[in-house]
């Protein structure tokens, strides 16, 4: 018999280069964020109670056989079953998460992978990462609309990667783990500005519509940025990284997703010696990354913290992106 109840997480994400123009086909580099997480337990219910929902955050109880067909924690859990070809278990998932909502550090698909994943595993499967995200990719889809796929798939493989959409879906998209050369330190502070990525999107979608020639030079230049990013990544040259965020921010500026307070926290960051900064996500509200400069990296980011907080930040996260296994061994 399987252990009950049954536990998975997921973690959130940040974007590191090329929110918005990876819809319109141009590479971004996308990394897990694990300080903040989702998590699902689910156990075994009366026979014939069917299975609930609970989002325990948002007090929310939902039975999957009477939800809406566009509630998203019911499409995850129909997609699931779908894909695995089980009947709907008599069961109770509840679902919790520390990643703030409509903030840009991917929500929605962790809260969907960790549910995929519970469910999967009560029924006694793994589901191995690509059928993971192709899963919440479908799922992204009512959260977004027009969703590039980089969210499902640094969430759902959860290590950082480079990516590049492909228009017939998520699962033909070009997917590669990156090689982390030399770690770096990144500061995440939220505006306390919740900012559905849907809107954002919509909205540049009809600036691109209105001037598609300055829209597609601007996808190209933020394209360009993430490829260097990668390349400076690799081969671990962190103080190469800040100047390519402050380009890659000015560039979304130029796009209209910052906002004031955004702004506010960006000036903050470099004021208190930041490497970078940027805007990680759909934008207009949401999460933005300052990168702390490596020399003294403990002191170097408690005084940006404080900047950060001092200039209006909710809440600051620190997260280490890491060379993988096998280059630290
Ligand atoms: O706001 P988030 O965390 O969902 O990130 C959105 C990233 C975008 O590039 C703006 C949209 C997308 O689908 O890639």
């Amino acid at each position: 018999m399987k252990p009950e109840p049954t536990q998975a997480s997921a973690p959130g994400k940040i974007i590191l280069f090329g929110e918005h123009a990876v819809v319109y086909g141009r590479p971004a580099i996308a990394a897990p964020v694990t300080q903040a997480k989702a998590k699902v337990t689910v156990k075994s219910a009366r026979p014939g109670s069917g299975l609930v929902l609970v989002a325990a955050d948002l007090e929310m109880r939902a039975a999957l056989d009477t939800a809406p067909v566009d509630d998203p924690l019911a499409a995850a859990a129909r997609l699931t079953l779908a894909h695995v070809d089980a009947p709907c278990p008599d069961a109770v998932a509840v679902i919790r998460s520390t990643i703030p909502i409509a903030s840009g550090l991917g929500s929605g698909a962790a809260v969907s992978t960790a549910l995929v994943r519970g469910l999967a595993e009560f029924l006694g499967l793994k589901l191995p990462p690509a059928e993971v995200s192709a899963i919440v990719f479908e799922v992204e889809k009512i959260h977004h609309g027009t969703p590039s796929g980089i969210d499902n798939t640094v969430i759902a493989y959860e290590q950082p990667v480079y990516f590049v959409r492909d228009p017939r879906g998520s699962e033909h998209a070009r997917i590669e783990p990156l090689r982390v050369g030399a770690r770096f330190k990144l500061l995440i502070a939220d505006t306390g500005v919740s900012s559905p990525t849907r809107l954002v999107v919509e909205d540049v979608r009809r600036g691109w519509q209105r001037e598609p020639a300055r829209y597609e030079a601007l996808f190209d230049q933020i394209g360009a940025i993430a490829e260097a990013g990668r390349g400076a990544i690799e081969r671990g040259e962190v103080e190469a990284l800040g100047p390519l965020m402050d380009e890659n921010h000015e560039l979304l500026v130029e796009l209209g997703v910052s906002s004031s307070r955004l702004n506010r926290l960006l000036a903050a960051a470099r004021s208190a010696k930041a490497l970078g900064a940027k805007l990680s996500g759909g934008g207009r509200g949401g999460n933005m990354l300052a990168l702390v400069e490596e020399a003294g990296a403990d002191a170097a980011g408690e005084r940006l913290t404080e900047a950060l907080k001092n200039a209006g930040a909710v809440n600051v996260i620190e997260t280490i992106v890491t060379p993988s296994t096998a280059e630290r061994d």
